[in-house]
C-alpha cells in the first residue's frame, strides 16, 4: 500500500517517511526540492533499509502528478508541500498564495480524478489566530494575523468544502505546535537556508559556532520568567502523528482537525537551558525588544488526538535538545557538505 508523500524531503516529511516505512507502508515522495535536498531521501533509505520512490517535480505540475498516480497504486496523500516562513509570506504574499494553495487545488483535482479520496494536511497552530487563550482546542474559533497562516486556514476551508461535498473523502486537518528536534540516528534533521527564525535551530547554530549569540525577543511578556512560552514537540513524535493519522483516514470518512502538540509550555530561557544542560555546550544570549506578531503563550490541548488517534507526544525537551545537538553537530551545513 502506497502513500504519497509530498514535501517528503522536507523536515517533517522525511521524518514522516521513517516511521511510514517502519509501519510496513511503501512511500511515494513527490518534492521540488525548494527547501530540501534530495540526500534527506537517501538517508531515509539509510536508516530504514527500504527504498523510496522520488519524483522531483512539483506538485503545480499537473502531468507529472498525473503520472505519479497512474504509476503507482496511491491509497493515501499527506500533504507537507508548500512555503512555511511568516516573515517571507509578508513580505511575498502572492508567491505564497499561488503555491501552497496552486498545489494543494491541482492536487485535489488529480486526487479525485484517480478517486483517491484520503488525506492528511499540515496545517499549523497558527490557525488559532492571536484571540484564543491557551491551552488551544479544536472547538476554538480560527483566524490568520499572516499570509502564510491565511494559506493554512484557505486550504482547511477548502478541505472542508471538497468533504461536504462528497462524504466519502477523509481529511485529517494537522495542527502542528512546534515541531523540533531530529532522528535519534543524528542523519537527518531540520537544515534551514539562511538565518533561522525559529528558535531552536537558531540555538542549536548558535551551540555550532555559527552565530554569537541567541536573541531573546523580548523578556516582558506574562509568563513564568517573561519570555515567550510554546508547546515544542520533538519531530519523531510528530511524524508518529502522521502514522496515526494516515490509519484515521484509511479507516473512517469524515473531515476532522486534530492538535499535534504536547500540551506543555517552555519559555524562551527554559528551552536554551535545557539545551545547555543537555549538551554541556555554552549558549550566550541576549535579551532583545520584543518580535512583532508574537505572543506571550502557545501551547496545545492534546486530548483530541489521544482519544480519537490514539496518539501522544512521548518525547520530553530533553530528547529534542540531544537530538537537535546530535544532527546539527553531525551536520553543521545540513545536507550540504
Ligand atoms: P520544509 O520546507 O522542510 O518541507 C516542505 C517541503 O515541500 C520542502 O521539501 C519543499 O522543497 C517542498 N515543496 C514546497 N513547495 C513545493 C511544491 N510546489 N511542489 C513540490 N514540493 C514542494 O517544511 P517542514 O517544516 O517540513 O513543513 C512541512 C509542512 O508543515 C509545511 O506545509 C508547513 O507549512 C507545515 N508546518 C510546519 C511547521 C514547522 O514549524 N516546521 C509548523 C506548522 C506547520
Ligand atoms: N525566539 C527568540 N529568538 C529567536 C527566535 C525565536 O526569542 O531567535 C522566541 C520567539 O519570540 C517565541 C519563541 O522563541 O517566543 C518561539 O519562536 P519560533 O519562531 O521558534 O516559533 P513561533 O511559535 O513563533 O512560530 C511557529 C512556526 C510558525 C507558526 C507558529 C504558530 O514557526 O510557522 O509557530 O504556531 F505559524
Amino acid at each position: 500500500m502506497s502513500i504519497l508523500i509530498t514535501g517528503g524531503a522536507g523536515f517533517i516529511g522525511s521524518h514522516t517517511c521513517v516511521e511510514l516505512l517502519e509501519s510496513g507502508y511503501d512511500c511515494v515522495v513527490i518534492d521540488n526540492l525548494s527547501n530540501s535536498s534530495e540526500e534527506a531521501v537517501r538517508r531515509v533509505e539509510k536508516i530504514t533499509g527500504k527504498t523510496v520512490k522520488f519524483y522531483e517535480a512539483d506538485v503545480r505540475d499537473k502531468k507529472a502528478l498525473h503520472k505519479i498516480f497512474e504509476d503507482n497504486s496511491i491509497e493515501a496523500v499527506i500533504h507537507f508541500a508548500g512555503y512555511k516562513a511568516v516573515g517571507e509570506s509578508v513580505e511575498k504574499p502572492l508567491m505564497y498564495y499561488e503555491n501552497n494553495l496552486t498545489n494543494t487545488l491541482v492536487l485535489l483535482e488529480i486526487m479525485k480524478g484517480f478517486d483517491v479520496k484520503r488525506i492528511v494536511f499540515s496545517s499549523s497552530a497558527t490557525v488559532y489566530g492571536s484571540d484564543n487563550k491557551a491551552p488551544l482546542n479544536e472547538t476554538m474559533p480560527v483566524s490568520a494575523i499572516n499570509p502564510y497562516g491565511r494559506t493554512k486556514l484557505f486550504i482547511e476551508e477548502i478541505l472542508k468544502d471538497v468533504y461536504s461535498s462528497d462524504n466519502s473523502w477523509s481529511v485529517a486537518l494537522l495542527r502542528y505546535f512546534n515541531p523540533v528536534g531530529a532522528h535519534k540516528s543524528g542523519l537527518i534533521g531540520e537544515a534551514p537556508k539562511g538565518i533561522p527564525n525559529n528558535l531552536m535551530p537558531y540555538i542549536s547554530q548558535v551551540a555550532v559556532g555559527k552565530r554569537t549569540h541567541l536573541n531573546v525577543f523580548g523578556n516582558d511578556y506574562k509568563t513564568a520568567d517573561g519570555t515567550g512560552s510554546r508547546d515544542y514537540i520533538h519531530v519523531v513524535d510528530l511524524a508518529k502523528g502522521h502514522v496515526k493519522a494516515i490509519e484515521w483516514v484509511l479507516s473512517t470518512a469524515g473531515c476532522e482537525a486534530f492538535n499535534l502538540g504536547t500540551g506543555k509550555g517552555t519559555t524562551v530561557l527554559e528551552l536554551r537551558r535545557a539545551f545547555v544542560d543537555a549538551t554541556g555546550v555554552e549558549v550566550p544570549f541576549k535579551i532583545a525588544p520584543r518580535r512583532a506578531g508574537d505572543c506571550d503563550e502557545v501551547y496545545a490541548s492534546a486530548d483530541k488526538a489521544k482519544k480519537e488517534l490514539n496518539w501522544s507526544a512521548e518525547l520530553g525537551i530533553e530528547d529534542m535538545c540531544k537530538d537537535t545537538w546530535n544532527w546539527q553537530k553531525n551536520n553543521p551545513e545540513g545536507y550540504d557538505k
